[in-house]
């Protein structure tokens, strides 16, 4: 399988780290040296995608504009023989970058419906903001790879085991059948959005990595605003469940969660020194 794009939906309006995100978005928040947003990139990379798109909302432009090229500041960098942040700069400038903007929050599928125009990979990758992992190959790296185990891809998602009593905290999944060459690979029957832990039908909840055919593209616009008005990405995919096969991938490593304060000090203090 060759994946050669990914969607970066980072439009959230990042509520639970107010006030300061109404002027700096909380996807460039630091950890070790750089953004959060630059470990999204890297991982993309890392499995060969050349090509990304950021859906951003208005104010967020310094997300795009943190990967790319800089001449003024290069040529002055060369004039003082600083060559080794000279060489970090260029670091991005094979990658072909595109940004749309998501002018109301509606959701992470209404998110991902700006970039339809852009999408010619099959299937394109999908990374949202918040999600880093730690201790094993990223997720999308452990994505593609299980992918390569199912014959008709469809599409596949990662999922973490939870606490059930944290299953309100996420999207759950409902497993059909476990896949005979790797027991972290399961076949889906269903997607809940944050069930109580007594109705849960599993602790595997879903994590901010998705493979998506171009399928999904065209069932996003039909799938109703459900409770807050969002368009949700895990409806397409329910919509499309007796269509295409869908997997879920029970990944290695810790995630982590960086969307809350708690989360982003965790990830600064796993993640820092690796
Ligand atoms: P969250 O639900 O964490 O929302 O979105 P948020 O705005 O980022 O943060 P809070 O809840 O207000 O603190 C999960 C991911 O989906 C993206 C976000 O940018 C984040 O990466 N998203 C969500 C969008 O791009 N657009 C949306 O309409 C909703």
């Amino acid at each position: 399988m060759r994946i050669t794009q990914a969607i970066l939906p980072v439009a959230g309006l990042g509520t639970r780290f107010l006030p300061w995100t109404k002027v700096v978005p909380k996807e460039l928040l630091p950890i070790g040296n750089e953004p959060i947003i630059a470990h999204l990139v890297n991982e993309c990379l890392a499995v060969g995608i050349t090509e990304i798109c950021f859906v951003i909302n208005r104010g967020k432009e310094s997300i795009p504009q943190y990967f790319y090229s800089n001449p003024q500041l290069e040529a002055e960098l060369k004039k003082r023989g600083k060559l080794h942040h000279l060489e970090e700069l260029k670091r991005y400038d094979e990658v072909d970058f595109h940004t749309v903007y998501q002018e109301e929050q509606l959701g992470d599928g209404h998110a991902i419906l700006q970039a339809a125009d852009w999408v010619k990979s099959e299937p394109v990758a999908i990374l949202f903001g918040d999600d880093l992992f730690s201790g094993a190959d990223p997720g999308l790296a452990q994505l593609i790879k299980a992918a390569s185990l199912v014959e008709n891809h469809g599409a596949i998602m990662a999922l973490e085991n939870i606490p059930r009593e944290a299953t309100e905290r996420y999207g759950i999944v409902e497993v059909e059948s476990v896949h005979p060459k790797d027991a972290r690979l399961k076949k889906l029957k269903g997607m809940v959005e944050k069930p109580l832990p007594s109705e849960a039908p599993s602790t595997l909840g879903i994590v901010g990595r998705y493979l998506i055919p171009r399928s999904t593209f065209a069932v996003l616009p039909t799938i109703a605003a459900s409770h807050g008005g969002e368009i949700r990405l895990i409806d397409a995919l329910t919509a499309q469940l007796g269509t295409i096969p869908i997997h879920g991938y029970e990944c290695e490593g810790k995630r982590l969660d960086t969307g809350t304060p708690k989360g982003y000090a965790e990830a600064v203090r796993v993640l820092s020194h690796t």
